[in-house]
């Protein structure tokens, strides 16, 4: 899967932002924004700064975020959101609420993904956040997405509420139930002793076989945490339904060292390769964590109607004539292996797994933390992807 921005998504920018984004304006007037807020997202000392202000408000900060992050994080949606939709047709009217929305990610991300389908539900967006500036972004890029013909969203077929809520106060101020609510990249803004008991209070929130997707930056604290804040939730009676295949509490926490994060290729865009360029930065693959849970019960694999499912959850690499992965399966995360001599037509598909791959393994020799892919074992891979209205899959 390579991701890619939507055409459409340059016209929307240009309408919220004033400027093209691959013109020289944009780049020069966000660049220092851009590698203050770089620093400011990645050095582990500069997160509390990031958890008390609201840093958004400042105009040039605002602008340099959609610019560079929004620009990436919308695509971040498309691999949780085609888990979400699995053998399934969306809802419809589809209904979302999007905690900590900046300048309207979310928003922009669900609209490429469907679009990326060719599915039209109508959609029924509530957007929330603390900063009044990017609100105000928010909606102007909600109502440019209306606006422009050749967008997503004709008239009538979105509606948007953007609400001015500090999310400590949530849920007791929006009283209605949504399909799906999203937070991206916006929980380890939360104070760390606060974020539990906020995600678990989220449940009324839900519709009866609704999901929460919580999405956070690839570095190991960020990454970490929504892993511990994961399992939390699952001791606390949330269903994981991906990209685990486990329900236990997670096994990269064992080790300080790891976590565990999904990579996609991307087609860069020319003018964030040129911004990588001047900051030093280099964004060449999509790379972020996310957890997908429920309170009903039911899980990718239910969904799939699959047992013995595994995730890759590392790069794979040779060793000694060997081809050796990660990947966590419904026993925990285990090394695989398969040796260059074994290499057979039922298991040729392991030679192309790619981090947070999905495959069923069978047929293979088990050792205490090793599974030997065989001669004659299977393998294949599984892409999971929503079910259309007119019945394709
Ligand atoms: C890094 S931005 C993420 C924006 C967008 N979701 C994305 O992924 O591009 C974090 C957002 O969370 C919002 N936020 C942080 N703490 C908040 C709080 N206590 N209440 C409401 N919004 C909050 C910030 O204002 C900001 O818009």
């Amino acid at each position: 899967m390579t991701l890619e921005l939507p055409s459409w998504y340059y016209d929307i920018a240009k309408t919220v932002l004033g400027f093209r984004l691959d013109s020289r304006e944009a780049r020069l007037s966000t660049m220092e924004k851009i590698n203050q807020l770089r620093s400011m997202f990645f050095d582990e000392n500069a997160a509390l700064a990031r958890t008390c202000k609201p840093y958004l408000d400042d105009e040039a900060f605002l602008r340099a975020y959609f610019v560079y992050f929004t620009s990436a994080n919308l695509l971040k949606l498309h691999r949780p959101l085609q888990e979400w939709a699995a053998n399934a047709a969306p809802p419809n009217p589809l209904r979302i609420c999007d905690i900590g929305c900046g300048p309207g990610t979310g928003l922009l991300g669900t609209l490429s993904w469907l679009r990326s389908h060719g599915i039209s539900v109508p959609l029924d967006y509530t957007g929330v956040d603390r900063s009044g500036a990017a609100l105000r972004l928010a909606r102007k890029t909600a109502d440019a997405l209306i606006r422009i013909a050749d967008t997503p969203a004709g008239p009538g077929s979105m509606s948007c509420d953007f609400r001015y809520v500090d999310i400590h106060d949530l849920p007791d101020r929006l009283q209605d139930s949504f399909d799906l609510i999203l937070m991206m990249n916006t929980l380890n803004e939360l104070p760390l002793e606060k974020r539990h008991a906020f995600l678990d209070r989220m449940s009324p929130l839900l519709s009866p076989r609704g999901f929460l997707l919580l999405v956070e930056p690839a570095h190991r604290i960020a990454s970490r945490q929504l892993l511990e804040a994961r399992d939390r939730l699952a001791d606390a009676g949330w269903t994981v339904y991906s990209p685990c295949f486990f329900q236990n509490h997670c096994p990269a926490l064992d080790r300080e060292r790891d976590w565990c994060h999904a990579e996609d290729a991307w087609e860069r865009p020319a003018f964030l390769r040129l911004i990588d360029h001047h900051t030093g930065s280099v964004k060449l693959t999509l790379k972020y964590s996310y957890v997908l849970l429920n309170r009903h019960g039911e899980t990718l694999a239910s969904r799939l109607g699959l047992m013995n499912l595994e995730r890759v959850v590392s790069t794979p690499f040779h060793e000694k004539g060997r081809l050796r992965l990660f990947a966590c399966g419904t026993r925990g995360r285990r090394l695989m292996e398969l040796n260059r001599r074994d290499l057979s037509p039922s298991n040729k598909p392991f030679k192309k797994l790619r981090r947070y791959d999905i495959a069923v393994v069978e047929g293979t020799a088990e050792k205490i933390s090793l599974r030997k892919v065989l001669k004659d074992s299977r393998v294949e891979r599984i892409e999971p992807g929503p079910v259309h209205t007119d019945g394709e899959v």
